[in-house]
Parts: C-alpha cells; structure tokens; sequence
C-alpha cells in the first residue's frame, strides 16, 4: 500500500478542492495587494500549517499589477493542538520571525482560525514590537468555538465544524501534503485513539 492508497482510505469527503483553494488565494491576494500598493510587505506565515499558503500567496500578490513595492516572506512556528484534534488552549511560540518587525507592514497568515487563541496571541505579541500595520489573513475559518473575539482582515473561505486536514493542515503530523481540504473518516481517529 503506498501513501495515496492510506490517504484515499482515511479520507472521508473533499471540501475544498485544490481549484476552489487556488481562488481563494487569488482573491486574499488581491485584497492585500490593494491595500499595500507601493509599499514594502511582510508576509509572516504561522508554521507548520501556514507553509503552503504563505508560498502560493506570496507568489499571487507579485503577478498582480500595482501591488506591493516589495515581498519579504518570513515564518514562525507555534504550537497549540500537540498531536490531539482539540486545543489546548495554550499557545506556545516554537520559533520567532527571522527578521525585526518595527516600522513594517506586516500581514500575519494562518490556516485556519478555530477558537481563535493562537491569532490574538499573536496579535498581541507582535503588536509589542511595533509594526508600521499588523493585519491578518485566515484561509480557512471555524466560526463555531471561538473563545475571543479577534479581528481577521483577510478571510478565505468557510470550513464546515469538523476537523479537517490537507493544504498544510494535519492530523498527527500527515496529510498536510494534499493540495485540498477534507474530512477524514471516523475510523481514522478511532484507529489512533481506540
Ligand atoms: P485556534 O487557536 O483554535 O484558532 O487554532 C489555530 C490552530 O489550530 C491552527 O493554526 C491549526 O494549526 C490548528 N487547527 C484548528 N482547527 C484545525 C483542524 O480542523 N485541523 C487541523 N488543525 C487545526
């Protein structure tokens, strides 16, 4: 059995497929690109989930005309869900952003935004740092357990309530290599958590 094959049986439904995410990109980059015009802009990326969205966005801003004088791509790692399909609640930052923030234009980009803690931790932790502008862009959203009301001025597309995987999300450290959003059966949690 190879990889495709135990993908294809943990999968459950395609919610998202890799055209309609491709869309969706093109029109956050729009927007960002609208409201950066002219001016040098950082797109920091939230590790590990973030790794494909911040590289097609980064790379849909620059097509676009009139954009961003510049494009600078940097990342940090956080952690908040371990290996469980619920949060902990606790966000813990693994890994800073490379470069100062201060003075800057600075879009910070995440998967996805379920109860919202990691963004406000992030909001408030590098809006210490001074930024020029601090906004955020949330590809996929999980309206359905926020805990704190965090503003997101760049939002994708809307995730069904379920735990979902691909395009940079994972279950236990997989599947983040699908170039879709899915659903995974039951059986695949129930196999790693009899
Ligand atoms: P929040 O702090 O609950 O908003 O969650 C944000 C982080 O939790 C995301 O960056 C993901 O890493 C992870 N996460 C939330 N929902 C899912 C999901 O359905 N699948 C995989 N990871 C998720």
């Amino acid at each position: 059995m190879n990889v495709t094959d135990s993908y294809d049986r943990a999968i459950e439904a395609v919610l998202f497929t890799r055209e309609e995410i491709e869309a969706a990109i093109g029109r956050l980059a729009q927007q960002i690109a609208a409201d950066h015009r002219g001016q040098p802009l950082v797109l920091l990326g939230v590790l590990k989930g973030a790794l494909h969205v911040v590289t097609d966005l980064a790379r849909a801003i620059a097509r676009i005309p009139d954009g961003p004088s510049e494009i600078f791509v940097d990342y940090l790692c956080v952690s908040s869900y371990g290996n469980a399909v619920r949060s902990s609640g606790e966000v813990r930052l693994l890994k800073d952003a490379s470069e100062p923030l201060a003075g800057r234009h600075v879009v910070v980009v995440e998967d996805i935004i379920d109860n919202g803690l990691t963004l406000a931790y992030l909001r408030s932790l590098l809006g210490e740092r001074r930024p020029a502008g601090l906004r955020t862009c949330v590809l996929f959203d999980k309206p359905y357990h926020r805990v704190v009301d965090v503003p997101v001025d760049y939002l994708g597309l809307q995730s069904p309530n379920a735990f979902v995987v691909g395009y940079g999300l994972d279950y236990q450290e997989l599947f983040r290599n699908l170039p879709y959003l899915a659903q995974l059966r039951d059986e695949t949690f129930k196999e790693s958590h009899p």
